[in-house]
């Protein structure tokens, strides 16, 4: 190795540290979420939200055809998807659609009438006249009732001109009028987190009618955040993205992440903004950035979300001699690597990754404590999303960290639940759930 290379290596290592997230620092945070919790709750100020979610543990019994209609990223779809009333499920047909950047920018009109266009292609093609719908908004709202929700602030780089405050149920359903499907009726709307705990819950008390329904909900995709059962409070919906007890762990690289990016705000979204999908990949492009001068110059490099955590997932995944996968990622952003390079490259990645997955575990202890101080009992976590599903090993991680943080004993009555693609099929539950609320 030479002189040059062994110095970069060691100035490599230095960099990765930097993302070290020791127990040490993560208990404060875990400490300060669950408190934040408790003062959401009462309307004190906090960074979490714990809105409403006008929904209750499902039966497990629930039965039936609802249409689906599940948007929070850059693609939506539109899904029918059939309750087999003993804790099964199907999705029997799906039409997908993907939002242009300017879509993400416009009026609020044109995306509605884009989905309702898809539910309207959905419903020809399965021959569906009339049908409840269930709608997935996964994005900050505040629900008033379960077919009502207040969109607040926006997050995942969306910024529709005019639509905070906006009923987004009522936009969907004026949508769904104009192209024609008035007997297509909304009868809820649900956060993607709050699909997957019902999901969870409905598969367990469908198999066994005394199961405990799931306690948390936790998506980790492009956005992240969480939900959970509060028992009397009902199930909240925390919004923990927004969570700003992130200063134990936080670098540099962090803080300017939060300052130039124009959505969501400076200050919005601290927690969103360091653990999942849509950053991570951008901290590691603004980690490379500084590795030296050739790595600046590089004006494929320059462009922000130039990599994204499909690409730290691959470059994770990449078990060849010679990290190819690695290197061809560098080389498409007009960077050719030694070995040496794509092996810092490659341990970047992975320590930006793996404080993620720590400041999840963190979270996610912060969250049963809430629940139960002593974490008596057992728990269930409903998880789902795509660097959840994606990132090598990032489950291992998570357990990891709440066993360092919790002890063995307590650790091992939490169980972790992957509900892959459960947002669709949960809204079913959540539509079904509200229409036996209703007829009581
Ligand atoms: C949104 C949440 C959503 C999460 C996961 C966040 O950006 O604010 O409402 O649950 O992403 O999709």
């Amino acid at each position: 190795m030479t002189a040059m290379a062994a110095s970069d290596e060691a100035g490599g290592a230095r960099t990765a540290a930097r993302f070290d997230a020791p127990a040490s620092a993560l208990e404060p945070i875990a400490r300060d979420l669950t408190r934040q919790m408790a003062r959401g709750l009462v309307g004190e100020p906090s960074s979490l939200r714990m809105l409403q979610t006008f929904t209750r543990p499902p039966s497990g019994r629930e039965r039936g055809r609802v249409v689906v209609v599940d948007w929070g990223g850059t693609n939506a779809r539109a899904g029918l998807v059939e309750l087999g009333g003993d804790g099964s499920a199907r999705m029997v047909a799906e039409d997908t659609l993907t939002f242009s950047e300017a879509d993400k920018r416009g009026a609020p009109e044109p995306v509605f009438d884009l989905i309702a266009r898809a539910v309207g292609r959905l419903a020809q093609g399965q021959g569906v006249a009339a049908a409840p719908l269930a709608f997935v908004y996964s994005y900050p709202a505040r629900l008033e009732r379960i077919d009502r929700a207040i969109a607040l602030a926006s997050t995942k780089g969306w910024r529709l001109k005019g639509l905070e405050g906006q009923d987004v149920a009522a936009l969907l359903g004026a949508a769904l009028r104009r192209a024609g499907l008035e007997r297509i009726v909304l009868a809820a709307v649900a956060n993607d987190t709050v699909a997957a705990l019902m999901l969870q819950s409905y598969r367990a008390r469908g198999r066994d009618a005394g199961a405990r329904p799931a306690d948390v909900g936790l998506i980790l995709g492009t956005g992240t955040n969480q939900a959970a059962d509060l028992g009397p409070a009902g199930i909240r919906n925390l919004e923990s993205g927004n969570f700003d007890g992130v200063g134990p762990v936080e670098t540099a690289y962090d803080a300017a992440l939060d300052r130039e990016l124009d959505e969501p705000a400076p200050g919005a979204q601290r927690f969103e903004k360091m653990v999942s999908g849509h950053y991570l990949g951008e901290i590691l492009r603004r980690v490379l950035r500084d590795l030296g001068p050739r790595w600046s110059a590089s004006p494929a490099l320059a462009i922000p979300f130039a990599l994204d955590s499909a690409h730290l997932s691959r470059m994770a995944a990449d078990r060849t001699a010679e990290l190819d996968d690695v290197d061809a990622r560098l080389r498409a952003l007009g960077v050719p690597s030694t070995v040496e390079e794509r092996r810092h490259v490659r341990a970047l990645g992975a320590a930006i990754a793996r404080r993620a997955a720590r400041l999840v575990g963190a979270a996610l202890v912060g969250t049963l404590r809430f629940l139960d101080t002593e974490l008596a009992a057992r728990r269930t976590i409903a998880v789902d999303g795509s660097l959840w599903g994606g990132y090598p090993g990032f489950e291992a991680l998570v357990r990891e960290t709440i066993g360092e943080l919790l002890g063995v004993e307590r650790a091992s009555r939490i169980e972790i639940a992957y509900v892959k693609d459960s947002t669709s099929v949960g809204a079913a539950v959540i539509a079904a759930v509200a229409a036996a609320q209703r007829s009581e």
